[in-house]
């Protein structure tokens, strides 16, 4: 029979008072690490330390499996053996910590262990020390998490001695290593910039810190090291890399934190093919050092124009199948008013052709329409179905002219069984609501190719975009340089203005960016310029980066790697927290510190700032 051990009646303080000295470990030390421990070392002599993963009395023995970084080995205590070390074992619970000296013995063949890379032994102990006790775990320490996020987050050093999250965060480990390796090898130098700084705009809030000596200024946390490591470049050093944390304040998704790791990097006298060429090799190594996976070189490389015609999307997992029809064109003058309107008012009408889709019900479809209006903000979900007999079933065909309805059919190559969704809106919005579709019903339906990585190169993103008030803003950054030969399109077209910008996109998500510079002052003023800075604040945001650009800047570009999405993609992670140590809640808390948190009336007055209470606070 097995059954858990009893609590003899002695509870944790207690043994720590009578049993647990300062010196517990007195001379003994480790000889091997749990996970080290296989058949060749049977016969032999070790001493493993860890924690108490469980335990369990059989037969009148005592087995504790033990636990360290590399994992588990059993330990075995029999009263024959030695009395002392039987009887303290049956006072062990989880999660005490434990010293073991023992004789490494095969288990008998009905007791092997085939899960375990230790299951084939057992360690038969003579000298058991405890080193310290512990409060009950709040949670299983197992592989599947049991326990609800704010619990895990709560109570988060239970939460990281689980194996998953210890092999996560080593996967960081080894990641750092190869990077750092590789870019030294390539001659950049890692050089650290202040976190105590001024805004950046990367196009998030900034995390501001007061001044306790200049009463009323405040250093910006940096959302990037962007304006610095262009300054480095124009002071001369070529290329440099760091791995830094960056902060903003956003609203947080699921591969979001308010502070975050880049791999940033910036490179002089350099075009966009010789930045790729780094990133690729960053990456292949990075790839194969982590977890023995070789990436075909080079990268595929796509337009921005063409990932937002075929995909609607400029980070697209091009493994899925389905690829989206413009149809703007036919229906400009349509007699369907939806359509008409929409590429009147400078909208698209775009489609998503699914072939063979006899699995989506006319319910599904309803579902997908009512879906696309309350969660996307679209304003409809036209469909045109294909029947057995060739006809058309669809609530709007009946609006579609002869022409119209050729021409549908020949772009989409329709046949029976295809089914059309049909989005017309706003650019944007449009490509948006038939990205969506086409990512969740090509994974419905198993229309994606059987190929793990999917690795590509957006390239020739646009300089410029319109906000939602028609207000031309940057699509990245203000520091972009545009494509050379777009250059005279600024002052004329600057909405077609193609910018030197990259992003690096895998499986679908968007793991970094970059883009050359404006090493010429003239381009970078014009540029904040149509951006609506007026000199004056121009001059006050960016001046130092101003007069930089005229002290000798030379040509230079960079990327920066989100590292924290990297360290996921690698780990096969789902969330950005499994990958980082002590992670912010999606409302930017810290459940273990408790932080956010007050400060007292002292500081705020030696920081010259007052809180304004909250409406409805005591
Ligand atoms: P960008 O703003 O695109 O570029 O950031 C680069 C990469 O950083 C990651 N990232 C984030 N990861 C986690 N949480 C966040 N809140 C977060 N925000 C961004 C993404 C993103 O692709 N200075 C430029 C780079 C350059 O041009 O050199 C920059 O910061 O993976
Ligand atoms: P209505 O004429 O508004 O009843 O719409 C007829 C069909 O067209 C419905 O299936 C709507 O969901 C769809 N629809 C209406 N407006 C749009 C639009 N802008 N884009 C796509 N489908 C639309």
């Amino acid at each position: 029979m097995t059954e858990k051990c009893s609590d003899a009646g002695m509870d944790a303080e207690q043994l720590r008072v009578e049993t647990i000295g300062l010196d517990a470990m007195g001379a003994l030390r480790r000889t091997h690490r749990c996970c080290e421990l296989d058949a060749r070392a049977v016969g032999t002599e070790v001493a493993v330390a860890g924690w108490v993963h469980s335990y369990r009395n059989h037969g009148g023995v005592n087995f504790i499996d033990l636990r360290d970084r590399t994992g588990i080995v059993q330990l075995v205590f029999r009263a024959e053996v030695e009395p002392l070390a039987h009887t303290k074992a049956g006072r062990l619970r989880s999660e005490f910590v434990v010293m073991a000296k023992g004789r490494v013995e095969r288990r008998s063949a009905d007791t092997i262990n085939p899960n375990l890379p230790t299951g084939e032994v057992e360690i038969v102990v003579t000298d058991l020390r405890i080193l310290n006790t512990a409060t009950p775990p709040p949670f299983p320490i197992e592989d599947e998490a049991s326990a609800e996020e704010s619990t895990r987050l709560r109570h988060r050093i239970h939460d990281l001695r689980r194996t998953p999250m210890q092999r996560n965060l080593a996967l960081r480990h080894h990641l750092y290593q190869s990077v750092r390796k590789t870019l030294s090898d390539l001659d950049f130098l890692e050089i650290e910039t202040p976190i105590l700084t001024k805004s950046t705009p990367e196009g998030a809030r900034d995390f501001l810190v007061p001044s306790r000596i200049h009463h009323g200024t405040f250093y910006a946390l940096p959302q990037s090291p962007q304006i610095l490591k262009q300054l480095l470049m124009i002071a001369g050093f070529e290329r440099y890399f760091q791995i830094t944390r960056c902060f903003r304040d956003e609203d947080l998704r699921a591969d979001r934190q308010p502070e975050f790791t880049q791999i940033d990097l910036e490179m002089s006298f350099v075009g966009v093919d010789d930045v790729l060429h780094v990133l690729e090799t960053v990456t292949v190594r990075g790839f194969a050092e982590t977890i023995g996976v070789q990436l075909p070189r080079p990268f595929r490389r796509i337009s921005y124009a063409e990932c937002m015609a075929r995909y609607g999307e400029d980070r697209p997992d091009t493994r899925i199948l389905l690829e989206l029809v413009d149809l703007s064109d036919v229906f400009r003058c349509s007699e369907f008013r939806a359509f008409r309107a929409s590429v009147d008012a400078g909208g698209i009408v775009k489609c998503l052709p699914i072939h063979d889709a006899d699995a989506l019900t006319r319910s599904d479809i309803d579902r997908l329409e009512a879906f696309v209006k309350k969660e996307l903000g679209g304003k409809g979900l036209a469909w045109i179905r294909v029947r057995e007999d060739g006809e058309w079933q669809s609530p709007i065909v009946k609006f579609f002219s002869d022409t119209e309805k050729r021409l549908v059919s020949e772009r989409t190559q329709a046949r029976p069984g295809t089914l059309i969704f049909f989005a017309a809106d706003k650019p944007a919005k449009g490509n948006a609501i038939l990205a969506r579709l086409r990512s969740d019903m090509g994974r419905r339906l198993g229309r994606v190719e059987d190929r793990p990585w999917d690795v590509l190169f957006v390239v020739d993103f646009p300089l410029f975009e319109e906000d939602e008030n028609g207000q031309l803003v940057y699509a990245h950054m203000p520091f972009v340089a545009p494509l050379e030969e777009d250059i005279a399109l600024l002052d004329t077209a600057p909405l077609r203005v193609r910018a030197t910008h990259y992003d690096l996109v895998v499986n679908g998500v968007e793991l970094g960016s970059g883009s050359l510079r404006n090493h010429r002052s003239d381009v970078q003023r014009k540029i904040l310029e149509i951006l609506g800075y007026p000199k004056d604040r121009a001059e006050r945001l960016f001046g130092f980066l101003l007069n930089a650009l005229e002290a000798g800047a030379p040509p230079h570009g960079g990327f920066a790697f989100g590292y924290d999405r990297l360290v996921m993609m690698l780990t096969g992670s789902t969330g950005i927290r499994d990958v980082i140590a002590f992670p912010k809640t999606q409302r930017g808390q810290d459940l273990l510190m408790e932080t956010p948190s007050v400060v007292t009336s002292e500081q705020l007055a030696e920081l010259g700032i007052e809180v304004v209470p909250e409406v409805g606070d005591a």
